[in-house]
């Protein structure tokens, strides 16, 4: 098996899934800004740290996704954040994407950049103790988008970045998300949801990923936040699940992020998943169903380090156990 074979298997290990902590520096400062902490570089600092050394966390969690920012931070004690979570059991992972800009020749669509330099970066975030990574392409659904050309760029710059990965000896978080803003139902979610993925797999076959060593990591399939109604963990369960079908037997797993639901919801959804018998495992990277408690709970005061961590640790526990339920909920 490779290495990034090995790798993904941790990743997606029976009962765990992963903390998307990989916040940019300035999606992280709004944040902290609006839970009233002065949003400083040292500050981003204590935040992860309170995240990344709850007591237990790898019980359920397998790996983290930091940002550049983190990886290059330590703990309060001089450790780098890379070691420090290694010895907790945990696996570090970076954020390597540099964000959806406008594309060129589409108005209003984005597509992800961050390849240029990418294998030297990786290098480097592998002596900086990273041993995944994680890019995040962003599909918003209106009346004409996303456009064929947004989701042709955007899937080929994923299998770009997962190729170069791969042969960095990293496995790559391949994520295409396809937002839940919009008034639209979870039917036309699925054709696009649909849609993205058979593109990816298009373009990932064509750059020789190997599927066993990426971590699939894609919305849910949700009716947009406008839509009025909001489809019941069965429904969501059974709609996701039947675009996921279309993915090889031989994807290592798949990790969901939460998307803007709430946290008991994404829970609700992961765990009505885990009664489907798929072939890879259907797990959570969730990023603020899981640390928005945790930032309210501290909001800063130093005191409240423990009940922040406590925080996390209650929503860690919920997804731990709803994905620990797979093969005991196991019907279809
Ligand atoms: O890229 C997005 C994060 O990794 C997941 O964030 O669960 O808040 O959607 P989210």
């Amino acid at each position: 098996m490779t290495k990034c074979r090995q790798t993904a298997a941790r990743m997606v290990a029976y009962g765990k899934g992963i903390l998307a902590a990989d916040e940019s520096v300035a999606t992280m400062s709004k944040r902290l800004a609006d839970a009233g902490v002065e949003p400083t570089a040292e500050n981003r600092r204590i935040y992860r740290e309170l995240l990344a050394t709850a007591p237990g966390l790898s019980e359920s969690v397998s790996g983290i996704i930091f940002c550049d920012e983190t990886l290059r931070q330590t703990f309060s004690d001089g450790t780098p954040f890379a070691a420090g979570v290694s010895e907790l059991g945990i696996l570090p992972g970076i954020k390597v994407d540099t964000g959806a800009k406008p594309c060129p020749g589409l108005p209003g669509e984005t597509v992800t950049e961050g390849l240029d330099g990418l294998p030297a970066r990786l290098a480097e975030y592998a002596e900086l103790g990273a041993v995944f990574a994680k890019w995040r392409a962003v599909f918003k659904i209106t009346a004409e988008t996303p456009s064929r050309g947004a989701i042709r760029a955007n899937a080929n710059a994923l299998a770009r970045y997962a190729a170069a990965c791969q042969e960095a000896g990293i496995v790559p978080i391949v994520e295409p998300e396809v937002l839940s803003d919009g008034e639209h139902n979870r039917g036309v979610c699925r054709d696009v949801t649909s849609e993205v993925h058979a593109a990816l797999r298009a373009e990932l076959a064509l750059l020789n990923v190997d599927l066993a060593g990426i971590v699939l990591k894609p919305n849910m399939v949700l009716e947009g936040q406008g839509y009025g109604r909001e489809s019941s963990p069965a429904e969501v369960a059974e709609i996701t699940v039947s675009v996921l079908r279309a993915w090889p037997d031989d994807l290592a797993g798949v990790a969901f992020l939460s998307g803007g639901q709430s946290p008991e919801r994404a829970t609700a959804n992961l765990e009505a998943m885990q009664t489907y018998a798929t072939p890879w495992p259907l797990t959570f990277s969730f990023g603020r169903a899981l640390v928005s408690p945790a930032l309210a709970a501290w909001h800063g005061d130093p005191e409240l380090v423990s009940a922040g961590q406590q925080a996390l640790l209650e929503r860690v526990a919920a997804n731990g156990a709803a994905v620990r339920q797979r093969g005991e909920l196991q019907s279809v």
